[in-house]
């Protein structure tokens, strides 16, 4: 708790914008390397949220709560939301850790913590004064070995370019005993689900996402599904990297996957 609120004060948020979030985008390039992700994230920002709600018809919220409750997150804890976007999984776990605790939000994006900053500001959430939104990456997470009590992560570790560094980080600032919690698309073993999966997405995701002029944006989603690792190649991962105890639960018939492991 103590090296927590110190780290708080250290981290103040900055929100600079970041000199790679003002290259010239090529719309038709292949997302390769970091910095193309994180010109993707901030340009889909401004309508992440929306497209989220419609694409999930509201699903993801409740995905997010059991991602949180899988984390441990307690009254007090200080935890980490790493990839947070704009916030929903740190807006879950500020209600947890409460008044008397602390919540990280980390991400890439300037765009995307603008956004999280912005709603946290906003009147319709009045509680949320333990959160802090540091601009971050989670390949080298600024925090000291040890720091948090859970560490939560919604659909970061799909678009990380190293998955394994990731979780070495993760394991890095978590302290002992304490559980990571990662929500993701589950790369599916089963074909009818992985079918199921692609349809929607070139059915439902691409086309709507199209309507806001994000549509070779969105198609990168089926491409990252196919290069992600199966629940089991993450457990296996996850215990590499030194957890003690890895689980990987599938959500909603297998769409989704959730990754527990503990330090
Ligand atoms: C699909 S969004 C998920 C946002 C949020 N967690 C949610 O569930 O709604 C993925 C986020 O990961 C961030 N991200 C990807 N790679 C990152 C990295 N290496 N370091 C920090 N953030 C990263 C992106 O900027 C983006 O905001």
């Amino acid at each position: 708790m103590f090296i927590c609120m110190g780290m708080a004060s250290s981290l103040q948020l900055q929100l600079r914008l970041h000199p790679s979030t003002t290259r010239p985008f090529l719309r038709h390039r292949p997302i390769q390397c970091a910095s193309d992700r994180q010109t993707l994230f901030n340009r889909i920002a401004p309508v992440y949220d929306t497209l989220n709600d419609l694409l999930s018809l509201g699903q993801h919220r409740i995905w997010k709560r059991m991602a949180v409750s899988w984390s441990g997150a307690k009254p007090g804890d200080c935890v980490l939301d790493i990839c947070c976007g704009s916030g929903d999984l740190a807006f879950l776990l500020s209600h947890k850790v409460g008044s008397l605790g602390k919540v990280m939000g980390l991400d890439f994006s300037w765009e995307q913590l603008r956004i999280a900053s912005s709603r946290q500001r906003s009147p319709s959430n009045p509680c949320y004064d333990n959160i802090e939104w540091v601009e971050g990456d989670a390949l080298n997470l600024p925090f000291p070995d040890g720091s948090f009590d859970a560490i939560t992560m919604g659909y970061g570790l799909r678009n990380v370019v190293d998955k394994r560094r990731a979780l070495e980080e993760m394991r890095r600032v978590l302290k002992e005993g304490s559980k990571v919690s990662i929500l993701d698309f589950n790369k599916t073993t089963q074909p009818p689900t992985a079918a199921i999966q692609e349809w929607m997405i070139n059915n439902i995701v691409v086309p709507v996402a199209s309507g806001y002029g994000l549509s070779e944006d969105y198609k990168y989603l089926s491409k990252s599904i196919k290069e992600f690792s199966t629940g089991k190649e993450l457990e296996e991962l996850a215990l590499e990297v030194g957890f003690s105890t890895s689980t990987h639960y599938e959500i909603s018939g297998g769409l989704m996957g959730n990754l527990v492991a503990s330090r």
